[in-house]
């Protein structure tokens, strides 16, 4: 596959902002100011830069479909973390993939596993568990502390929690670009 020039691909995350990242993200906040405030706080606490790109990046699914943005009160689960690691996975490697891949399932973790979490929850994040499988089993969430990109998943995940924050002022998305060219750079040559 030819690799895309790093212009290329920072024009690519902005055409997929542009067309959808103006949608509710469900709790007041729009797709757009979501990804950029989880970045602005995976970046304050000293993320790699994979990690700041996935945090960016990790609902990128949500705005790849064609599916109205209301479909969790549909009852539908468009498995968006699947979505989004496999769009991503053409520009970046596991570092950037993986954490988006496990978010969802970092949130039936910490549901099972962390007294309290559960009804901190938004009532969007509650609803979509829900359809996502509920918290994990025993037995499932012992699987799930194994994965390789487990502690970055739940870093990502209280970003996650973190970036619903209705009129705060951070950086925009071009502050982040640095962040995903060097991702990017370093998949691609194999660093
Ligand atoms: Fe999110």
């Amino acid at each position: 596959m030819s690799q895309p020039h790093t212009q290329n691909l920072l024009e690519a995350i902005r055409k997929v902002f542009q067309r959808r990242g103006a949608e509710g993200y469900g709790e007041g906040v729009s797709q757009l100011e979501h990804a950029l405030q989880c970045a602005a706080f995976a970046e304050r606490d000293g993320a790699s830069d994979a990690l700041i790109t996935a945090t960016l990046l990790h609902d990128v699914g949500h705005l790849l479909h064609e599916l109205p943005d209301n479909v969790a009160e549909q009852g539908i689960d468009t498995q968006h973390e699947s979505t989004g690691s496999v769009w991503l996975s053409q520009y970046f490697g596991l570092a950037v993939t993986e954490p988006v891949r496990l978010h969802v399932a970092a949130k039936r973790y910490l549901a099972a596993t962390e007294p309290g979490y559960f009804g901190r929850l938004s009532d969007a994040s509650k609803l979509s568990l829900r359809l996502q499988g509920g918290p994990m089993s025993s037995q499932q969430a012992a699987t799930f502390a194994g994965e390789t990109y487990f502690e970055d998943a739940l870093r990502l995940r209280r970003w996650d929690e973190e970036g619903k924050i209705v009129g705060y002022q951070g950086p925009d998305l071009v502050h982040f670009n640095n962040y995903i060219k060097d991702s990017y750079i370093r998949n691609r040559d194999g660093g």
